[in-house]
């Protein structure tokens, strides 16, 4: 198979969609989720969804749980390139490590999932939270070619200079199954602390909501303040799942472990085809 491959970057991908589209196999290497790569995915979502024969509508449902996915993937990796770096510098300036160690000792916490989880704490969420938005608004900033300051433009140097070095990847897997429009949103760090376990509580009680016939009620503001970080970015694909009248829990899975996450989004051909929702 190996060298069948051919490899397509940015605008080669939309210029070449006629042949790309004979496979049914696509395999995508994400650096961010910035304008033009949102518009070379919903090109090549639509033209797939064309393929298949889906219902124009289904369409809005299928791009936007998978931006929020690929949003998750993006932010997750950010957020953990800072922790990492917080971490490596805490241990540093804690006195006596010295700089191999402190490494040697950061790749130990990494490893060890009740000590790394003890870690977060030290590491204060919602710096990191800040963080992250900073360098997703000033990178789409620069991509947009707008105005930016000399200290801007050093940060976002710096963090792109981090994250090559965890080399952290993004990549986006789409297949044309025989019954099924097969979906894969990999990244290199995983979901940290109880916030997996957050995300199965909080989907469950977004499944009884559905069940009863209003699983928009989820979103309403009195359902907040119980979510922390088990947020609305996963509610919104199992929203659309279910505005689909298909069942998130069967079609959408998140699987983490120490380096990656995975999420699997399953759609049924015959659904998309539905002409009525
Ligand atoms: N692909 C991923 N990689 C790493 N962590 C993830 C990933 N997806 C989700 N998470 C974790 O699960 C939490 C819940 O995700 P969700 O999208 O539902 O919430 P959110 O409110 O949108 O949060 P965020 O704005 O941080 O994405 C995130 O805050 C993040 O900590
Ligand atoms: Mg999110």
């Amino acid at each position: 198979m190996g060298n069948e491959k051919i490899k397509y970057k940015g605008q080669e991908i939309i210029e070449n969609l006629d042949s790309i589209l004979k496979s049914d196999h696509f395999h995508f290497e994400l650096k961010g989720l910035t304008k033009p790569t949102r518009d070379i995915i919903n090109e090549v979502v639509q033209r797939i969804l064309d393929r298949v024969g889906a219902n124009p509508l289904t369409s809005f449902h299928l791009f936007s749980g998978l931006m929020e996915a690929l949003l998750n993937a993006v932010k997750g990796n950010i957020r953990f390139v800072i922790f990492q770096d917080e971490l490596l510098s805490k241990l540093k300036g804690a006195g006596q490590t010295p700089e191999e160690e402190a490494e040697e000792l950061l790749n130990t916490i990494l490893q060890t999932e009740p000590l790394r989880d003890a870690m977060q704490r030290y590491i204060v969420p919602d710096k990191i939270k800040k963080t992250v938005q900073k360098i997703l608004t000033l990178t789409d900033k620069r991509k947009s070619k707008k105005q930016l300051t000399e200290n801007d433009l050093e940060f976002l140097d710096l963090v792109r200079e981090k994250v090559k070095k965890y080399d952290l990847r993004i990549s986006l897997k789409i297949e044309i199954r025989p019954t099924t429009l097969y979906i894969r949103i990999r990244n290199d760090s995983p979901i940290m602390g109880m916030d997996l376990s957050r995300i199965q509580k909080s989907r469950g009680r977004h499944a009884e909501l559905a069940k009863e016939g209003k699983s928009a009620e989820f979103f309403r503001p009195d359902f907040l303040d119980e979510k922390e970080s088990a947020g609305f970015g996963i509610a919104m694909i199992d929203e659309g799942f279910y505005n689909l009248a298909l069942d998130p829990l069967d079609c959408f899975d998140i699987q983490t472990s120490k380096h990656a996450t995975s999420v699997y989004l399953n759609y049924p051909i015959d659904a998309l085809q539905r002409m009525e929702f």
